[in-house]
């Protein structure tokens, strides 16, 4: 695979500063403008805007020659792009985010320290207190994970990031919505349709099941249930323990752990999901409504097209 991790996001949000504290307060380090969880610095990256809206994407490739197919790619899409400094951009000339192929090194994870879980049959931990019991802090955010992003043209902005090397995961409707990966995990990426371009939400990996369940009761515990979206739950398309709430910018976000890995292209098929009960295995299996109509809907489409009179 051409293309092996999603590097990070830029956010333009009114009141960076809000985020700043926001991400502080999550147990990511880095700041201000730029934050990063244990296994990724400089993941999200915060400036101003007059509504809330992703600005950029970055994904790391392995080569040059990676760079050149994905040119090549855009270009048989009628899309230009540029190289410069040894990375390749585009400005997706739909949705106008900025999207960077730069070649870099692979990604190893910071090895986990396991927490110990006993099943019928197989007891791993025997004779001492369970450490998420035991461990003096709450374990941090470990990076992000994937983006989710509306888009007025859905199928003409998938054909654009497989022509930079994503690949198609699963597919909801027939290609409606599409979920597409730049390295191992599921989805880094699904696009979805938006009546103008916007972020739907974005997913923070955390270690395990406990570290889901522990930073989100936390982080509601803090600022109340109106910050709570959807969860817990598991979803059946990545296979992901997930749980949303609202970030103070008013986007969507999510703690997720245990996605579904894809190291061989070959081995995996990709489904067209057409079941309404595919969110979750268990708990809410349907989709609620805020996901399709963010609260601050109308202030996204009225900034959108302010912006493109
Ligand atoms: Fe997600």
């Amino acid at each position: 695979m051409a293309l092996h991790r999603l590097l990070a996001m830029e956010m333009g949000v009114p009141d960076p500063g809000t985020l700043d504290q926001f991400y502080a307060e999550l147990g990511f380090r880095g700041g201000p403008r730029r934050w990063g969880g244990v296994d990724a610095e400089d993941q999200i990256l915060l400036c101003e805007a007059p509504y809330r809206q992703l600005k950029s994407l970055r994904i790391a490739c392995h080569d040059e020659a990676d760079l050149a197919a994905a040119a090549t790619g855009l270009e048989a899409l009628g899309v230009s792009s540029r190289q410069s400094n040894g990375t390749l951009t585009v400005v997706d000339p739909i949705n106008e985010w900025t999207v960077t192929l730069e070649p870099q090194a692979e990604f190893v994870p910071t090895p986990l320290e396991r927490r110990l879980m006993n099943y019928p049959g197989q007891r791993n931990r025997v004779n001492t207190r369970a450490s998420v019991i035991t461990e003096a802090e709450a374990r941090k955010p470990r990076r992000l994970g994937h983006v989710v992003l509306g888009s007025p043209e859905p199928q003409k902005t998938t054909a654009l990031f497989q022509a930079l090397g994503f690949r198609v995961s699963d597919m909801v409707a027939g290609g409606v919505a599409t979920f597409m990966r730049c390295s191992p995990d599921h989805h880094n990426l699904l696009v979805a349709p938006g009546s103008v371009p916007y972020l739907n939400h974005y997913a923070i990996e955390q270690e395990d099941f406990d570290s889901v369940f522990k930073a989100a009761t936390t982080y509601l515990g803090a600022h109340g249930n109106e910050r709570q979206v959807a969860g817990p739950g598991r979803h059946q398309i990545g296979g992901n323990v997930f749980w949303y709430m609202l970030d103070p910018a008013g986007n969507i976000f999510e703690f997720f752990t245990d996605m579904d890995q894809i190291i061989d292209d070959a081995a995996w098929t990709p489904e067209d999901w057409r079941t309404p009960d595919a969110w979750s295995v268990w708990g809410n299996k349907t989709q609620p409504e805020v996901f399709f109509a963010p609260d601050d809907m109308q202030a996204i489409v009225a900034g959108w097209h302010a912006a493109h009179p």
